[in-house]
């Protein structure tokens, strides 16, 4: 049975069993505790909580889960895969423990026909929470299962939270059994590589506290109803139901083993479980897994989700090199990925030209200093052995990270399997350095206090009320006031504080828009807002500067944003959709965001696309804005569901949550249409000019194009216009006539430039015979030694030399020129030797070897011609000097 087949009984099991089929959310919702999606219940959290209500009480999905703690582990084992997809069925105060073992246990033994997955009874063994006699009773009376098949175990094994605060409860596990061959007796509580977990029944009914159940620890208190959060283990049914031995070997991975057995010229599985195995295994798991993730809007980065993203591709790229592969291969690999998941995932199709530019952009980049990484840890690899050491410093995982892109735990793994741990600390602490060098900026300041728990109150109890779409001006109440990560009561003059109030008119920043400046006016003090961040999504802390007076918790103060921040700072926000509305006008679907920043009169625009934009293109992005502009729409917001918003046609961000409610901003109707909570102009007319400065590279695939909007706009046109009104008038022509004049002089200049160098060698050549003239013979050898005019380069010194040979005919000669650049400094040189001396032992390698160190430099080259360069000017006339002492002692030692 394929998986996508898997997939489509399983939802319709539970939707003729009145469930709402939900899709997959994104793998990137924004919750700030998990880096990805990795359970199905995740998406559904605020229904479990009871924070809000769903429109139905009984869901069925299949989630897309990343989890990645153990990436190391991928492929060492064939249990743990970096993605897997969990489907999942849900009840939301509605049924509970009776009809979820009831829906389970069909849906398994159900048979083929009837729309089941056909398991043969008396292979599936349920476990159940130690002291739950409730669960155990309804799978041998309800169910039939035998009392002996039915095991209890404890917290550990069964019971279920997220692993931090928040909704748990005990759970009762489905094992299938895959038979004596593949281990002992004794069910699940025995072997668990026999016994495989396919389904885990969790009754969702606790909200655990700091310290888990699991660990036997009570929970803090009860969920407002008891739910029902089921995962079942999409990959382990495909293998039980395909008859294969792991998920490598399903439809979804099997492929992609093929293509790098092809690619690499290696074969899989011919040592069970060899070093090779393990490289196969982690292309088909990572290739898969960094795929869904691109898909997801994922782009490789240095940090967090795309440090993770950057790792798994360097791995894949690294194990397929191991496997013998040459040239590139990513494509290949993300291309079979592709047809294995697009019947799950249709929207691959759509997005394959994005997904294929990430990750082969990312294998480009790699793949240049992979070479040059790989040597220079050997190098050091083996220095450190030969010393009898074990560890290799920080400092060379600091260089090969730093210059060759070597994610740290690459590192580690390339020295575990060398025999050698890393000094990660040393690591760490260079790398500290170096972002302390980074961080002057202002981002370090910017961080919210990393330890969140002061602000825990109010995150719960007191959402920040915002009022800043409508008004810049507001009355709020001073809640909270934190100093140093402290609350404290009062603020006085000259500090730093962060104030949390009931309600504020300050856009904190969010969606690439800068957070608004203003000033807080309570009946004590004044402050300065420098800066707002939201903590855990709800609560705006505004970083203030007490510039007069004091500031004190319960405080009633006017909060005012500066108007000309604001207004600036909606024009740019604006400008950047209509930039994005412009660019995928001209650049096609495939231009797809991936990041932007705007502050007043300022933006920039990240995007996905593999090639430099043409200055005809960047012309008509600029042209398509302004039109916007120009036409004056009106900007209107819609608050709607995220299924409505998408059905509009609105560009939908990343990590956006099934059922929550979204803002769309549009722009002219179908012109711009996008999710947004940021702040933006009543008409485009209001963004005013939109100047392109310029496109750039920001790594692998990515592209940045920074705008100026509004006045600022305007003061960078006038600025321009002021130099071009300079330049015509000392060049004697109007603006328009700028280029064609400025081509003129510059063509003018490069035959000027010809010209004197034409005269310049017609002058050396002419003077090769005064040179040739003053030869001084040693030992029947004539030896021309001669510092010529400053300024000759490499190449006429070359023409020079072999002319003064020429006329040396049949003689023994030897002919050194050198010149000084003084612009350089450098101090280029030369030596021509004939072939009659050349047979009598002299060499142009040896003189140049032998003059280069007396100019600072270095040369090489044949006997008959040697060039080299040095750097010290002040060293010409010794070395010029030097040439007739070395053919003497050159020739005496021929002798
Ligand atoms: N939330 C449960 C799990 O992830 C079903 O195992």
């Amino acid at each position: 049975m394929q998986t996508h087949e898997i997939r489509e009984r399983f939802l319709n099991h539970f939707v003729k069993q009145g469930h709402t089929e939900v899709p997959s959310a994104s793998l990137i919702l924004d919750d700030p505790n998990l880096l990805f999606v990795n359970a199905g219940m995740v998406p559904f959290k605020p229904y479990f909580l009871g924070e809000q209500t769903p429109s139905s009480s009984r869901a069925t999905s299949i989630q897309k889960c990343v989890r990645t703690l153990d990436i190391e582990e991928v492929g060492i084992t064939t249990r743990h895969n970096t993605f897997f997809q969990m489907a999942g069925n849900f009840s939301f105060g509605d049924y509970f423990k009776r009809e979820v073992i009831r829906f389970a246990w069909d849906l398994l033994t159900n048979p083929v026909a009837e729309g089941g997955f056909g398991m043969d009874p008396d292979r599936l063994w349920p476990t159940v929470y130690r002291t739950d006699d409730e669960a155990a009773r309804i799978w041998h009376e309800d169910i039939g299962v035998p009392e002996e098949r039915i095991q209890r175990r404890g917290g550990e094994d069964n019971y279920w939270d997220m692993g931090v605060p928040g909704p748990g409860g005990p759970c009762s596990e489905i094992f299938y059994d895959r038979g004596p061959e593949y281990g002992v007796d004794g069910g699940p509580a025995a072997d668990e590589n026999r016994f495989i977990e396919i389904w885990n029944l969790v009754f969702m009914q606790d909200i655990r506290g700091d310290k888990s159940p699991k660990e036997g620890f009570e929970p803090v208190g009860e969920l407002p109803q008891k739910n029902i959060d089921t995962g079942m283990g999409i990959e382990r049914v495909a293998c039980i139901l395909q008859g294969v031995e792991n998920v490598y070997e399903t439809d979804l991975l099997a492929p992609v083993i093929q293509v790098a057995e092809h690619v690499t010229g290696s074969v899989y599985g011919r040592v069970e479980n060899s070093v090779e195995d393990v490289r196969f295994r982690v292309i088909a798991d990572h290739s898969r897994t960094a795929l869904m993730l691109i898909l997801d809007g994922v782009t490789p980065g240095n940090e967090g989700r795309g440090y993770i993203l950057r790792r798994l591709l360097r791995r894949i790229i690294r194990s397929a090199r191991l496997l013998g592969a040459t040239g590139a291969t990513m494509e290949k690999f993300m291309d079979t990925v592709r047809s294995t998941m697009t019947p799950s995932y249709p929207e691959i199709t759509e997005n394959w030209e994005r997904i294929r530019a990430v990750a082969v952009g990312e294998e480009t980049a790699f793949l240049k200093t992979l070479e040059s990484g790989t040597r220079l840890f050997e190098d050091a690899a083996a220095k450190v052995k030969a010393t009898g050491g074990t560890e290799l410093g920080g400092d060379a995982a600091f260089v090969l990270h730093d210059t060759h892109g070597f994610p740290i735990d690459l590192t580690i793994e390339m020295a575990s399997e060398a025999g050698l741990t890393v000094d990660k600390d040393g690591f760490d602490t260079r790398m500290a350095e170096q972002r302390a060098r980074a961080k002057a900026d202002s981002r370090a300041k910017k961080q919210v206090h990393a330890d969140v728990s002061v602000y825990r109150s109010f995150v719960d109890n007191h959402p920040t009320v915002f009022l800043g779409y409508d008004t810049t001006d507001a009355e709020a109440h001073i809640l909270g006031l934190v100093s140093g990560g402290q609350l404290v009561d009062r603020a006085p003059e000259g500090s730093e504080v962060e104030v949390i109030l009931d309600r504020t008119p300050f856009y904190a920043e969010s969606g690439g828009q800068m957070a608004d400046r203003g000033t807080l006016t309570g009946p004590g003090g004044l402050a300065q807002v420098l800066d707002v961040q939201k903590t855990g999504r709800k609560v705006s802390l505004h970083r203030v500067n007490v510039t007069g007076g004091e500031l004190a918790v319960g405080d009633t103060v006017a909060a005012h944003v500066d108007h000309a921040w604001r207004h600036a700072a909606r024009q740019a926000h604006s400008g950047t959709h209509l930039i994005h509305a412009a660019l995928r006008d001209v650049l096609g679907p495939t231009a797809v965001q991936a990041g932007s920043m705007n502050k007043p009169g300022y933006l920039r625009f990240d995007f996905t696309y593999g090639t430099q934009l043409t200055s005809d293109q960047l012309r008509r992005i600029q042209d398509i804005s302004n039109e916007a502009v120009d036409t004056d729409y009106t900007v209107n917001t819609i608050e709607t569901s995220l299924d409505e918003a998408k059905a509009m046609g609105a560009m939908a961000l990343f990590g956006e949550n099934y059922g929550s409610r979204v803002r769309v901003v549009e722009i002219g109707g179908p012109f711009s249409m996008e999710l947004c909570g940021g702040i933006h102009v009543d008409h485009s007319s209001q963004v005013g000019p939109v100047t392109i400065l310029g496109e750039s590279s920001v790594g692998s695939g990515t592209r940045r194009i920074e705008a100026y909007t509004g006045m600022d706009s305007m003061r960078y046109l006038a600025g321009q216009n002021a130099v071009a009104g300079s330049l015509a008038s000392r060049l004697k022509v109007t603006s328009e006539d700028l280029p064609e004049r400025f081509a003129q002089i510059s063509e003018r200049l490069q035959a000027a430039e010809k010209r004197i160098n034409q005269f310049r060698t017609a002058e050396l050549t002419a003077r090769v015979g005064d040179y040739v003239m003053q030869a001084v013979t040693v030992d029947g050898v004539r030896v021309v030694a001669a510092r010529v005019a400053d300024g000759i380069a490499g190449g006429d010194l070359r023409t020079i030399a072999n002319d003064a040979k020429a006329r040396f005919g049949s003689d023994e000669a030897v002919v050194v020129f050198a010149s000084a650049d003084p612009e350089s400094g450098k101090v280029p040189f030369i030596a021509a030797v004939t072939d009659a001396a050349v047979a009598r032992g002299l060499s142009a390698g040896e003189v140049v070897k032998a003059i280069g160190p007396l100019v600072g430099g270095r040369g090489g080259g044949k006997p008959s011609m040697a060039q080299g360069s040095g750097s010290d000017v002040s060293g010409i006339d010794a070395a010029v000097a030097a040439v007739r002492p070395h053919v003497e002692s050159a020739l005496s030692g021929a002798r």
